[in-house]
């Protein structure tokens, strides 16, 4: 029987709840499928540090590198100076584990709203690849004449040819196997950012030149978030850096539902991947059991996809499917009609028993 090793970080507010449905559902499917699934938990986030003022363990990382993958709910304290956590917890582990490409999909489920009017499901899908290791996230930065009026503040870019051909050769490659339209579209500000995106933009056309059979196709990134509302059928596969990304993923998770349902996977591929819903913590919801546990269960499904457990990613996917279709009122926290662990239980028994859709 195959066993995968899987690092949980359930981290802080409303995490711990929606990865314990999400442990629910993985269990539901690893029992249908015959396969297993062994947790280790890491209890890494905001309470730690503010007990301990420690964000990482010594040798954590390493402790980390032992699994198969990393299942991450969220991190973010409010009684914690944005900044420290997200750097040394969220980005250290996404930098040290190399997981250069953030992968979002962006994919309407029927029965979900929109706020695109006149727009559905086969619309609005999809998939993000967000570089993750580099740009803004990676720069260094400084003060000039601190506190002075005339004070200058820099933040650095960082874009490596290396760094970024490995972002766009893997957006080709999905694109590839994704098989949908076949065209992947480079979203960025060559028009202004033109030290960056001059070298974004000749990787990408060398690189397409691997890639005879997909299209190719530019946006800035302004205009993207005009066309993910007014034309979101126009893409496929976009590829972008990773300020850019986070920003433009924010949108697309609007545009599919929202926050409840949106997940993404940081991914090294020759590496150790996290798999985590996109949005915060949501501290006001913590221990209400009223906060959307789909998107932690989504991050889960692409976790096992990403494990080569393609059929159990599939049942999951459809008992997403059909809880979004025939049970829920709304994606929203404390709206859905349902508890947290009402959400859990009825995905994990469709993924159990399986469901026609
Ligand atoms: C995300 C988040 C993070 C990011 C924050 C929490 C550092 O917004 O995963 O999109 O900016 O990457
Ligand atoms: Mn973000």
């Amino acid at each position: 029987e195959k066993v995968y090793k899987i690092a949980v970080i359930p981290g802080d507010g409303t995490g711990p709840e929606v990865i314990r449905e999400g442990v629910k559902v993985l269990d539901a499917a690893a029992e249908r499928f015959g396969f297993k699934l062994s947790y280790n938990y890491f209890d890494w986030g905001g309470e730690r540090y503010l007990k301990t003022g420690e964000t990482i363990p010594e040798g954590g990382i390493d402790e980390l590198r032992k699994h198969n993958a990393i299942y991450l709910g969220a991190i973010g304290h409010p009684d914690v100076t944005p900044g420290i956590l997200e750097k040394e917890i969220l980005l250290r582990i996404r930098f040290e584990l190399d997981q250069y490409i953030n992968l979002r999909p962006v994919k309407l489920y029927p029965g979900v709203w929109t706020p695109i009017k006149d727009k559905g499901p086969e619309d609005i899908d999809f998939v993000v690849v967000r570089e993750n290791t580099e740009g803004f996230y990676a720069g260094g930065g400084g003060f000039l004449r601190k506190g002075t009026p005339h004070e200058i503040a820099v933040q650095e870019s960082i874009n490596t040819r290396y760094g970024i051909e490995r972002c766009i050769r893997y957006a080709f490659e999905y694109c590839r196997k994704r098989n949908k339209k076949k065209t992947l579209t480079m979203v960025g500000k060559t028009n202004v950012l033109t030290y960056a995106w001059n070298l974004w933009e000749r990787t990408f056309h060398e690189v397409a030149k691997d890639y005879p059979d997909i299209k190719t196709d530019y946006a800035h990134v302004d205009a993207t978030c005009m066309w993910f509302v007014k034309n979101p059928e126009w893409f496929d596969v976009i590829v972008t850096d990773n300020m850019f990304g986070d920003i433009i993923t924010d949108l697309g998770a609007m545009i599919q539902g929202g926050m409840g349902i949106a997940a993404g996977g940081n991914i090294n591929p020759e590496g150790v991947s996290m798999f985590e819903p996109i949005g915060g913590s949501a501290p006001k919801y913590t221990g209400k059991n009223v906060i959307n546990p789909l998107a932690a269960i989504c991050a889960g499904m692409m976790m096992l996809e990403h494990l080569g457990e393609e059929e159990a990613a599939r049942a999951i996917e459809n008992a997403v499917i059909k809880v979004c279709r025939d049970h829920l009122k709304s994606l929203s926290a404390g709206k859905m009609g349902y508890s947290t662990t009402e959400v859990g239980d009825l995905v994990a028994n469709y993924t159990k028993e399986g469901v026609e859709l």
